[in-house]
């Protein structure tokens, strides 16, 4: 009897071990056979030196931002490194590479050679959907992209693995099968550091729709399903040997996440026979390095410095924390305090330019405007809804100041526009635009930061109010700090530095 349980239990445990094991073995004994026929397929025939750098990125055809980091490494390794050919995994069966790379070059302008860049196509991208997994979101996407992972290096296992998506779950996956050097370029971490603090601090109390927050039950449940995926989430970024973040809010939240620990559950993890993630309960030692993505500003470099219109300009969606509500007081402020700014030669102008996605933002335009007819600023204030690119450019050309109001942004795409254009930043002080963007250069600031609507209008006074040369040195030197800064060159000086060879 006892020894029957015994024998159950060995089996339970050890074989589908032993089964893995012979599987990985298997896989990397075959593993030159798959490069190779890589390698014949792009008419290599000297292999001697080459390698396979795998870039996981299930949705390349996308076209975002995430994307735009993709190609532009993927270009970058394709001009310097003769010996390397990319590996783009990709979930995007219905494209093919021809296609892939034509869309590439219409929507970022990236020429891709098709002779040293191969796709591995994944059948079950599905399972990294969140429509996939109504309930345990967070939990099931990870353990898709952990499958899909599997379905990428039993495909191919290439010489180094790179995530560029942000699945850190595939790290051990890609260990465990392959055992080739890996990293990631993170752009936003998978649980966030508020989900941490709480986790850390054993503490319900967060915002949970219905049946959990009105229970303690659920909620604890709920704070020990975080606890869990926090540690195994922590667990896997440790396995990477190079890690890449996209601004210094990510980097912040990434190493925070990589010093977290969890005693209670490194404790019972030592319980468990083969520990699953390795490195348990190490601090991690890999330093996170920003690599920010490069920003197309070529053109608006080009606009002149010099005669700039009194316009204040918002370059932003009509989204509600945007906080143009904000702009629009401070605005006001300014005219309260400067009613020679109302009309005449000293006129200024606000100009709201922004996109609307859906009828909450286009009933918050009209809110807005119902708000400029009440501080009676008809004649001040114009809107440029939608407008197209072109549109935006120009007035870019044209204004003195770019207003932002938007609290803890991440990064803030459009300030660094700003800055290329020549236009001065006058931004909240918080997130991107106080750490990564408004910055001092050669010693001298790039423009102002405010906090208070009288902090706003004091800074949007200084600039109105400079003398020619100072407001000409200042644009010129915000321009000359965005333009190099935010660079393709800057982006792959980055990316030698991270040490992912
Ligand atoms: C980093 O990635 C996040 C998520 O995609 C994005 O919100 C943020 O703007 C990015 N930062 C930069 C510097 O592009």
């Amino acid at each position: 009897m006892l020894s029957g349980t015994k024998e159950i239990l060995l089996l339970t445990f050890i074989l589908p071990v032993v089964i893995l094991f012979i599987y990985a073995l298997q896989l990397r004994l075959s593993k030159n056979k798959r490069r190779n026929a890589v390698f014949r397929r792009l008419g290599i025939t000297n292999v001697d030196g080459k390698s396979l750098v795998g870039f996981f990125h299930p949705y390349c055809n996308a076209g975002g931002g995430g994307e735009l980091v993709l190609w532009t490494a993927v270009a970058f390794l394709q001009r310097t490194e003769p010996n390397l050919v990319s590996v783009v995994y990709t979930g995007d069966t219905d494209a093919t590479k021809d296609a892939i790379i034509g869309k590439v070059k219409a929507r970022f302008n990236i020429d891709l050679s098709p002779d040293s860049l191969h796709f591995v196509f994944l059948k079950s991208r599905r399972l990294v959907e969140d429509s996939t997994w109504p309930v345990f979101t967070l939990l099931g996407q990870s353990l898709g992209s952990m499958i899909l992972a599997w379905e990428a290096m039993h495909k191919l296992i290439p010489h180094i693995y790179i995530d560029t998506m942000g699945y850190a779950f595939t790290l051990p996956v890609v260990r465990m099968l392959g055992n080739i050097p890996r990293g990631a370029y993170v752009h936003y971490p998978t649980i966030s550091t508020i989900m941490l603090e709480r986790v850390k601090s054993r503490q319900a109390g967060y915002t949970n729709s219905g049946v959990i927050s009105s229970s303690p039950i659920f909620s604890k449940g709920k704070l020990l399903y975080y606890r869990i995926f926090m540690y195994y989430y922590c667990q896997s970024l440790k396995e990477a040997s190079f890690i890449m973040v996209n601004s210094s809010w990510t980097q912040a939240h990434v190493d925070a996440i990589l010093k977290h620990t969890d005693t209670l559950l490194d404790s019972l993890h030592c319980l468990i026979p083969f520990k699953l993630p390795g490195s348990v309960g190490q601090t991690s030692s890999i330093e996170t390095q920003i690599v920010y993505p490069p920003c197309e500003t070529r053109e608006m470099a080009q606009f002149p410095l010099k005669n700039r219109e009194r316009v204040i300009l918002s370059v932003a969606q009509f989204r509600p924390e945007k906080n143009h509500q904000a702009q629009l007081f401070a605005f006001y402020e300014l005219l309260v305090q400067h009613p020679e700014y109302r009309s005449g030669p000293s006129a200024v102008k606000l100009v709201l330019v922004g996109g609307c996605r859906n009828a909450g933002d286009f009933s918050r335009v009209k809110g807005l405007r119902a708000c400029v007819k009440d501080l009676k600023m008809e004649e001040n204030v114009e809107f440029v809804v939608n407008a197209p690119y072109h549109e935006v450019l120009a007035w870019l050309a044209r204004a003195s100041i770019g207003l932002s109001t938007m609290v803890d942004e991440h990064f803030g795409v459009n300030i660094v526009e700003f800055m290329a254009a020549g236009v001065i930043p006058v931004t909240h002080a918080s997130g991107g635009p106080l750490n990564d963007i408004v910055v001092p250069f050669e010693g001298r600031p790039t423009g102002y930061h405010a906090t208070e609507t009288l902090a706003f209008v004091e800074a949007m006074q200084t600039v109105l109010a400079m003398l020619k040369d100072e407001e000409i040195a200042m644009r010129s030197r915000a321009r000359r700090w965005a333009v190099q800064r935010f660079s393709r060159e800057e982006f792959e000086k980055g990316w030698e530095k991270s040490g992912w060879k």
